[in-house]
């Protein structure tokens, strides 16, 4: 998965998706079709190396100051700036929901009404490179200032989704996120325990711009209604594992989920040597799991999922998880279940964790 950053904002392209695919759905104009036969379709990105199409259209002043055409160009993991156009055609939407998706590193911000219509992605503001304990010990130590940040960070992502279809605010704005975030976003003390988040959502003042906020379900503080909207869409006999900084598994059973979370993860030995302990940990016995790997570092556990002789396949978490969640009380109530039924494994306590780990 490639990452372009297009003024500003990060967006992820499959591995040779055509630059041009993605500048035509944020609004950019290309006049011949992006056939390479204007010279119109500029753009400023100096990492990208000149090509022959750049030479024709484009003065050796301008190339050094950073022009390009776009429409020979592949997305990748580069950073660009170009001039977009409103006029694109923006589908009418039948209701306008914001669903947010708040991961350690990046936040997914959607609009939608039955699915989603348009998401962006942006850098997590609380991020500083120090993991998840980086961003706890920062909120403890200037909580309301977290909070802020987090909350202006999710109020204009939105606001800027409303300008582009017509909309003053949203009926419900959904987060996913895990209990450390949603302590956060609603300034609640990181020790505090076993928070229902949606009973403190009513007449509470987030300073987002909506009518209802509804927090998707979490267990603990790790283990993230994100990743359990995910599970949803999984039969028994699962195990479905986030590859991030934060590591999430979870074993989805026939009437009980198990989860591990281990935060600030580096895949390094030590670190895959405990992913490893996790898998057995979770695969009880007789049980032969089909394994779902999400996540930036999927691939360094791919090697540990195929030693166990498991099945397994990539996946990207879908900010469309999330949003079902509007789609009707049944899958509400589907996703409560989940939660009530998801068991958290603490492996520092787990006897058997060590005992794979050690071996
Ligand atoms: S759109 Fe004409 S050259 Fe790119």
């Amino acid at each position: 998965m490639k990452k372009v950053i297009i003024n500003g904002k990060e967006y992820k392209a499959e591995e040779g998706t055509p630059l041009k695919d993605i500048l035509i759905e944020l609004g950019m104009e290309f006049p011949c079709g992006g056939t390479g036969r204007c010279g119109k379709c500029r753009i400023k990105a100096k990492d990208v190396q000149p090509t022959e199409k750049d030479r024709k259209f484009l003065s050796d002043s301008a190339i050094e100051e950073g022009w390009r055409i776009a429409c020979d160009k592949i997305a990748d993991d580069y950073e660009l700036e170009c001039k977009l156009t409103d006029a694109v055609k923006r589908r009418e939407l039948g209701a306008c929901n914001i669903i947010v998706s708040i991961g350690v590193k990046e936040i997914k911000i959607g609009i939608a009404d039955d699915e989603i219509a348009e998401e962006v992605t942006v850098v997590n503001p609380l991020y500083d490179g120090n993991g998840i304990s980086g961003i706890c010990e920062n909120y403890d130590k200037n909580g309301k200032a977290q909070t802020k940040l987090l909350r202006a960070v999710l109020a204009k992502e939105s606001i800027e989704l409303f300008e582009k279809y017509g909309k003053a605010k949203s009926e419900t704005f959904a987060v996913a996120a895990n209990g450390i975030f949603l302590k956060i976003l609603t300034g609640i003390k990181l020790d505090e325990k076993d928070i229902d988040f949606n009973a403190i959502s009513d007449g509470h003042n987030f300073d987002l711009p909506t009518e209802e906020v509804y927090f998707l379900p979490c267990v603990g503080d790790y283990i993230g209604g994100d990743i359990l909207g995910e599970t949803v869409n999984c039969g028994d006999n699962t195990i479905i594992i986030d590859c991030e900084e934060l590591f999430v598994a979870v074993s989805i059973g026939k009437d009980n989920n198990e989860a591990v979370a281990m935060w600030d993860m580096s895949y390094d030995e030590v670190g895959l040597k405990a992913v490893r302990a996790v898998v057995k940990l979770l695969r009880k016995e007789g049980f032969t799991p089909f394994v779902r790997l999400y996540g930036e570092y999927a691939e360094k556990v791919e090697k540990i999922i195929a030693g166990e002789g498991l099945e397994y396949s990539f996946y990207e978490k879908k900010l469309s998880n999330p949003a079902k969640v509007l789609g009707g009380l049944r899958y509400r109530a589907k996703l409560n279940k989940e939660k009530s039924v998801t068991s958290e494994i603490n492996v520092l306590n787990s006897e058997e964790f060590h005992k794979y780990f050690a071996e």
